[in-house]
């Protein structure tokens, strides 16, 4: 078990990742990061979770349709220039959530959901590798959901996860904790 300040020093220190080096990290740590995301908590143990690793062809179809769709709302040349930042993005998931009818457990399974992006994304940072979740309109778009071959109806998205190593760590800054807790007698 890691020592108490180790883990919390693991959860201060990770950092949304915007610039990757283009190096892949290997498979075996995207596997061993699936794995701890499905020990997030989890209400009614439904595991709602799924978990897309995306090749080269998924990969590129994304890429293209998000430069179209960014083309449709801002011009060519900024779909192009989304195209090429986007191609150079090193590794790619997908996270789905599972669809429920009642409204409180879709709420729960959906936090649940996040709590395993969380998983994660802890478990690449502590082997240096680095996330982005994205949630833009591409990642709700029903071109994604059929690239997957993933009924819109039964799932819903959770985004996109860019993974690599970093090129560079972002300065982050948070609220101080008196403003954020407050002790009820
Ligand atoms: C549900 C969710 C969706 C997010 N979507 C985006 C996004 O679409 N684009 C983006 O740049 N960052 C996105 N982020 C990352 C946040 O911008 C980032 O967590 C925030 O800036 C704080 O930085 P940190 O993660 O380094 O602490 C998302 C984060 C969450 C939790």
């Amino acid at each position: 078990m890691a020592e108490p300040s180790q883990m919390i020093e693991l959860l201060r220190s990770r950092r949304t990742i915007h610039n990757f080096t283009a190096e892949v990290p290997p498979i075996q740590l995207i596997e061993e990061a699936v794995e701890a995301a499905r020990w997030a908590p989890n209400h009614h143990h439904t595991e709602p979770w799924h978990f897309f690793l995306l090749g080269p062809n998924a990969i590129s179809r994304i890429v293209n349709l998000n430069a179209s769709l960014v083309a449709a709302k801002k011009g060519e040349e900024a779909g192009e220039a989304k195209r090429k930042r986007w191609s150079e993005v090193p590794g790619w998931l997908v996270v789905t959530c599972d669809r429920s009818d009642d409204a409180l457990r879709q709420e729960e399974d959906y936090a649940a959901c996040c709590c395993a992006v969380q998983n994660l994304s802890l478990a690449l940072w502590a082997h240096g590798v680095g996330v982005k979740w994205t949630t833009g309109d591409v990642t709700r778009h029903p071109e994604l959901f059929q690239l997957l071959g993933v009924d819109a109806n039964r799932h819903r998205s959770v985004g996109i996860l860019w993974y690599g190593y970093p090129a560079e760590v972002p300065v982050q800054k948070r609220k101080p904790v008196d403003e954020i807790l407050t002790a009820v007698d």
